[in-house]
């Protein structure tokens, strides 16, 4: 038998009182209790104070249609009266993919949700766009699913191909070299071709170049919640120029000499950088190292007129001066996502809690109650890659000083 001291008999007593009383606690206060589980504690990972917004000012209810059956089924993806409707407020924007006659399954599964959830209430044109023709099946198949206005485009030889002055041997030697790495698309040219595109030019195509604002989709998507709300007209009124629904790190082999390039260009044009900016999502040190941190882009709504504008043509310029898109493999995600984070004001980037979101492998589910419900989302929340390990959402929660 062990003999204990008085003392320590009474901290003993002390401690059991304390366990007790937090035992107590956490049972009858589920706040209490998830605050203070030591997994919380451990990991940190307690919910963030994200500010709980209402969107219903920019809510849009279309008439209820006709009770008879036949003619209501028919008006769901009838959107020519919001078309026509000159009474209602509408953002100078579109619907944009690039896809390829391949994909139109894909694509058609995606305008279909889209369709649904978001745009039977708003009506608006899609652009598609294709390095080559798109085929007439991929048009007829798209076309049937609204009518909304739709485009199809081909894209600019310029714009896709990748340039004359590159030094091939060297990009390929690059490519050969993150094949063997097994870097993932790390021997595709048509991916670097995507990359840069998606960097530098879609915005500058006849057809985009009408619009300001942009929602881009992939083929074969899912968006998981009702979007009963215009994100174009939040963003607009509230400044916004750039907006996400999943963060995570990227591959750094994929952007060796990227963060140099970077900073090369923030010291010759600090006129560019942003007070109040996002550094600190990019850098956990004030800016000299990248942490990887970046917005998956194949989700974005944002405002063209910032790509269009002086700071992210000169940086556009400047990082495709290098050839870093095809001699290592930058991605538009780290691209964009850096400039965003540097050009703009950390309040003009914007997340949406309220979109669920999924592009394979990675869902996003809205992580507030209220706004799984408004949405009637078909997503697991629990499942949401929010707080996953690879993602950057923790990191965007601190430099808005949510967490
Ligand atoms: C769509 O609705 C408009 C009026 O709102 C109507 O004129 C048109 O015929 C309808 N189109 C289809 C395909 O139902
Ligand atoms: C929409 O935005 C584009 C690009 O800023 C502009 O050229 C166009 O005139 C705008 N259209 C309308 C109707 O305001």
């Amino acid at each position: 038998m062990i003999h204990l001291s008085a003392p320590a008999r009474y901290l003993i007593l002390a401690l059991s009182i304390l366990l007790g009383l937090h035992w107590i606690l956490a049972l009858t206060h589920e706040e209490y209790g998830r605050a203070t589980s030591l997994s919380t504690l451990i990991s940190g990972s307690n919910k963030p104070h994200r500010p709980d917004e209402n969107l219903e000012q920019y809510y849009y209810t279309p008439p209820t249609p006709d009770p008879d059956t036949e003619t209501s089924l028919e008006s769901i993806s009838n959107v020519t009266h919001l078309l026509t409707d000159t009474s209602r407020r509408r953002a100078n924007a579109t619907l944009l993919m690039l896809a390829r006659n391949g994909d139109v399954d894909g694509a058609v599964r995606s305008v279909r949700e889209m369709e649904d959830r978001f745009n039977r209430r708003f009506g608006y044109p899609y652009v598609f766009l294709n390095e080559e023709p798109f085929s007439e099946e991929f048009k007829k198949r798209v076309s049937v699913l609204s009518n909304a206005p739709m485009e199809f485009g081909l894209i600019p030889h310029d714009h896709w191909y990748q340039p004359n002055w590159i030094d091939e041997p060297k990009a390929e030697a690059a490519r050969k070299k993150m094949e063997n790495e097994q870097i993932i698309y790390g021997g595709s040219v048509s991916y670097r071709n995507m990359c840069r595109f998606n960097s530098g030019f879609f915005f500058k195509h006849p057809l985009v170049q009408q619009y300001r604002w942009y929602w881009r989709i992939e083929p074969d998507v899912h968006f998981h919640c009702d979007v009963q709300f215009d994100p174009f007209l939040y963003m607009e009124d509230h400044d916004k120029v750039y907006s996400f629904t999943i963060a995570m790190y990227e591959f750094e082999a994929t952007i060796p000499t990227l963060w140099q390039t970077v900073t090369d260009f923030k010291n010759k044009h600090p006129e560019f950088i942003a007070k109040d900016n996002a550094m600190n999502f990019l850098s956990d040190n004030g800016g000299e190292r990248y942490n990887l941190c970046h917005f998956w882009s194949n989700f974005e709504i944002a405002d063209m007129e910032f790509w269009r504008g002086p700071a992210y043509t000169a940086f556009f310029e400047h990082l495709e001066s290098t050839g870093g898109f095809y001699y290592e493999r930058w991605g538009d995600a780290p691209v964009h996502s850096i400039a965003a984070a540097l050009f703009a004001r950390k309040d003009q980037i914007h997340f949406w809690d309220e979109i669920g979101y999924e592009h394979n492998p990675y869902t996003h589910c809205p992580q507030s109650e209220a706004n799984w419900k408004r949405g009637k989302c078909s997503c697991n929340q629990q499942k949401s890659f929010d707080y996953d390990g690879y993602s950057c959402m923790m990191r965007w929660d601190q430099v808005m000083g949510w967490k």
